[in-house]
C-alpha cells in the first residue's frame, strides 16, 4: 500500500482521451493493491496557452516538481506549426518541463509483438525477437544550445554542446540498463564530423573499462538509421544525444507496427515523467479512435519507477493479451475497438485478475 502524488497533464489533441484510459487502468491496479494516488489534472501545452497565455504555468511547474511522477498525454497543435513567427509554442512547455525537472534520461523501449508484426512495413523475418531500448539524452545538445537569428532574418544558428559530466550521467544509465538486458550497448553518434560526438566516444570508451561485461559498439548515426531497418535484432541498448535520439526513436517505432504502442520514461535525480512517444495526432482529436496502449504502458513504467514491479507486470501482461486477442484500435485493427473500449478492456481484465487471485 502506498500513497503517491501524480501530476496529470493530458495536454492537447488525443492527449486527454489516451490519458483517460491510463487513469482507468491506474485506478483498477490501485484498487487491487490498495494504493492511493493523488492525481491532479492540469493544463499543459496549447490548451494552457489558450487558457493562461503560456504552455507551462508556474503553478503547474511547481505541482510537477512536488509530485512523485508526472503522467503526460501529448502536446502540440497545428495552429502553431503553421505559424513560424509565433514566439509562444506548446513544445516550449515540454522542453521547459524537462529542463526544470532535470529529466536528463529518456528511455524508449521498442518491442515487437509477434501477432501484429505484419503491421510493420518491414519483413516479418527481420522482426522476430527485436527488443531495443533507446536511451536518449534529453536536456542538452542542440535542443538547448544558444540559438540565433540575424536581424535581417537571413541567417540562423543552433549550438550543439555537451560536457563530459552530461555525457557520463546518461551513459551510466545506458551501461546499467544494458547490464540488466543482453549486455550490449551501442553509442550512436557522428564522430567522423562532430566534436561533441568525439567527446561522447571518449567518455563512453573510458567508462567501458568499468563495465567489462558489456559489449560496447560505436556506430555513426546515418549507418544506425540504415541498420535499424536492415538488421534491427543486432541492437540491445542504444545511447545517443538528444537530437539523434529524437529522430531514431521515431524510426525505431515503425518496427513494432505502430507508434501508438510505445511508451517512454524521462528521469532525473528527483522527478520522472511518463508519456507515450506519439504526438498529439490532431486529426483524431475527440474521435475516440487513438491507440491508448502507449499511455497505458507509460503508466506501467511509472509503477516500475515507484518500485511496484508486480503492478507494472500486471499492466504489461494485459496489454500483451489485448494485443494477442486483437483488442486494438484503428492503427492496428481497422478500427474494431475504440480508444475507450481498449482502456475499459485492460482495466476490466486487471479487476477480474484480482477477483480470481483473491479467490485462490
Ligand atoms: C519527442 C517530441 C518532442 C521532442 C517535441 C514535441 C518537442 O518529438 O518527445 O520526441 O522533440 O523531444
Ligand atoms: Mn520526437
Amino acid at each position: 500500500m502506498a500513497n503517491k502524488k501524480v501530476a496529470i497533464l493530458p495536454g492537447d489533441g488525443i492527449g486527454p482521451e489516451v490519458v483517460k484510459q491510463a487513469i482507468k487502468v491506474i485506478q483498477s491496479v490501485n484498487a487491487e493493491f490498495g494504493h492511493s494516488f493523488d492525481m491532479q489534472v492540469m493544463d499543459f501545452g496549447a490548451i494552457s496557452i489558450e487558457n493562461h497565455g503560456l504552455p507551462l504555468t508556474e503553478t503547474v511547474l511547481a505541482e510537477c516538481k512536488a509530485s512523485d511522477a508526472v503522467l503526460l498525454g501529448a502536446i502540440g497543435d497545428p495552429k502553431y506549426d503553421h505559424d513560424l513567427q509565433t514566439t509562444v509554442r506548446p513544445e516550449q512547455g515540454l522542453l521547459q518541463l524537462r529542463k526544470s525537472l532535470q529529466l536528463y534520461s529518456n528511455l524508449r523501449p521498442i518491442k515487437v509483438y509477434p501477432s501484429i508484426s505484419n503491421f510493420s512495413p518491414l519483413k516479418n523475418s527481420l522482426l522476430d525477437g527485436v527488443d531495443i531500448l533507446f536511451v536518449r539524452e534529453l536536456i542538452g545538445g542542440i535542443y538547448f544550445g544558444k540559438k540565433t537569428l540575424s536581424e535581417d532574418k537571413k541567417s540562423a544558428s543552433d549550438l550543439c554542446s555537451y560536457t563530459d559530466d552530461e555525457i557520463k550521467r546518461i551513459a551510466r544509465i545506458g551501461f546499467e540498463e544494458a547490464f540488466e538486458r543482453k549486455k550490449k550497448l551501442t553509442l550512436v553518434d557522428k564522430a567522423n564530423v562532430l566534436e561533441t560526438s568525439r567527446l561522447w566516444r571518449r567518455v563512453v570508451q573510458e567508462m567501458s573499462n568499468e563495465y567489462p561485461e558489456i559489449n560496447v559498439d560505436y556506430m555513426y548515426v546515418d549507418n544506425a538509421a540504415m541498420q535499424l531497418m536492415l538488421n534491427p535484432r543486432q541492437f540491445d541498448v542504444i545511447i545517443t544525444s538528444n537530437m539523434f535520439g529524437d529522430i531514431l526513436s521515431d524510426l525505431g517505432s515503425v518496427l513494432g507496427g505502430s507508434i501508438g504502442l510505445l511508451p517512454s520514461a524521462s528521469k532525473g535525480p528527483n522527478n520522472a515523467l511518463f508519456e507515450p512517444i506519439h504526438g498529439s495526432y490532431p486529426q483524431a482529436k475527440g474521435l475516440d479512435k487513438a491507440n491508448p496502449l502507449a499511455t497505458i504502458l507509460a503508466a506501467a513504467m511509472m509503477y516500475h519507477y515507484f518500485g511496484m514491479f508486480e503492478e507494472c507486470n500486471l499492466i504489461e501482461r494485459f496489454v500483451a493479451v489485448a494485443i494477442e486477442e486483437n483488442i486494438l484500435t484503428e492503427d492496428l485493427n481497422n478500427g474494431k475497438y475504440l480508444c475507450s473500449q481498449v482502456g475499459d478492456w485492460v482495466a476490466k481484465k486487471i479487476k477480474e485478475s484480482s477477483i480470481s487471485y483473491n479467490q485462490i
